[in-house]
């Protein structure tokens, strides 16, 4: 899969920008501030419709503007055009230039891994950040999956009503909210089996990645879903669920809130039996999710049959040279690579060779060579 080219207005610091890229290696370089970054977010929003960085679609509007539009082509087999217009409380999604209703169609189309300075967070930051990591690269390989976790949100959303209603002993319908429970339950079993596929996928892939970084043993992930899926056949699921909901009513009512689902879910990156959120040293740490996206790069390839696009934004001086040199010798030649640099002389000399380089500036491009 290669991105041609990428046209950005009013995004963020550029007001408009249209940028051909290279089939393999891209190098975006400049001064601190200059947009960079921001000319990398856009690639992940055109891919994935959110930011992995923005807090608010109006953080991604260029300040005194209404709306930000990204426009890119895509080849894969066939080209084709995406296109997302994002306005303040709203946003649209288009492939050749017509609109799609379901997010889910949209965002398992254009496949990217992005490898940023933050991916720490993965490991030592909240349960959410984990889970929302996983619902990205789950949607990316299934429009499925999406649009079932949108529903399962819908619907958790209502349920939650529905218990705020109860706990202030307003009226309620008691057969509209056992149909409620019944639904979530539903949603739940496919997401969880879609989790847990996924995590079973990755070890498959992560520990030798790791050891082969390290030349440590024993690392593996391992998802800890938010009830046991020893037996995971659907009905066990179902049944695990309903007696959790039966037996958790009175709590669940007291808090206002449901406490079991796909929601309350987590997963921890371990070596041995160690939990390296807590025992890993930093320099661990960084190899555990370095290891966990390259990982990636196999199961969306496995997935899809073509490479996915990779964004590395600043990586290269965070990493000391054998990280670094791992890292290249996991992405393939025939790979597209989009790179963010301060500094030209942090990249190898045999990177730049064949890469197009973009010199930034103030939201501007300086200067373009090849
Ligand atoms: N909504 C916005 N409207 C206008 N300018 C914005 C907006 N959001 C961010 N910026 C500007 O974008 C610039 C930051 O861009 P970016 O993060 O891409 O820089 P960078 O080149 O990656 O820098 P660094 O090398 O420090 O990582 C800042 O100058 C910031 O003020
Ligand atoms: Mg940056």
């Amino acid at each position: 899969m290669i991105l041609k080219n990428i046209e950005i207005r009013n995004f963020r610091n550029y007001e408009h920008l249209k940028i051909t890229l290279n089939k393999n290696i891209n190098i975006i370089y400049g001064d601190n501030g200059g947009g960079k970054t921001n000319i990398l977010e856009s690639i992940y929003v055109l891919a994935l419709t959110k930011s992995h960085r923005a807090l608010t679609n109006g953080d991604l509007i260029k300040s005194g503007q209404e709306k930000a539009i990204i426009k890119g082509t895509i080849l894969e087999n066939m080209t084709y055009n995406l296109e997302i217009e994002i306005g303040k409380s709203q946003k649209q999604v288009k492939i050749d230039k017509e609109v799609i209703g379901k997010i889910g169609d949209y965002v398992s189309k254009m496949n990217i891994i992005i490898f940023y300075a933050e991916d720490l967070e993965l490991i030592r930051g909240f349960p959410s950040n984990r889970r929302k990591y996983l619902n990205l690269e789950l949607s990316q390989i299934s429009k499925n999956y999406y649009n079932t976790l949108n529903d399962y949100h819908k619907l958790l959303r209502t349920r939650n009503e529905y218990l705020k209603k109860i706990s202030n002993n307003e009226r309620y319908d008691e057969g509209y909210f056992d149909i409620l429970t019944e639904y979530l339950i539903e949603k739940s079993v496919f997401i969880y089996q879609m989790r847990e596929k996924y995590i079973e996928k990755l070890n498959k892939i992560c520990p030798k990645i790791y050891k082969d970084i390290t030349k440590l043993k024993g690392f593996n992930i391992k998802y800890l879903p938010s009830v046991s899926l020893e037996d995971n056949s659907k009905d066990t699921i179902r049944k695990e669920m309903k007696k959790k909901f039966t037996d958790n009513f009175s709590k669940e009512v007291k808090f206002k809130t449901t406490l079991c689902g796909p929601h309350r879910d987590d997963f921890e990156f371990c070596l041995n039996e160690d939990n390296l959120k807590s025992f890993g040293s930093q320099g661990q740490q960084r190899v555990a999710v370095l290891a966990l996206k390259l990982s990636e790069i196999q199961i969306f390839k496995d997935y899809k049959k073509d490479n996915p696009i990779i964004l590395l934004d600043d990586v290269f001086s965070e990493l000391d040279n054998e990280k670094k040199n791992n890292l290249l010798k996991y992405i393939d030649n025939d790979m597209q690579v989009v790179i963010t640099t301060t500094d030209l002389n942090n990249l190898d000399e045999k990177l730049k060779e064949n890469a197009k380089l973009i010199n930034i500036k103030k939201g501007k491009i300086i200067g373009e060579v090849k």
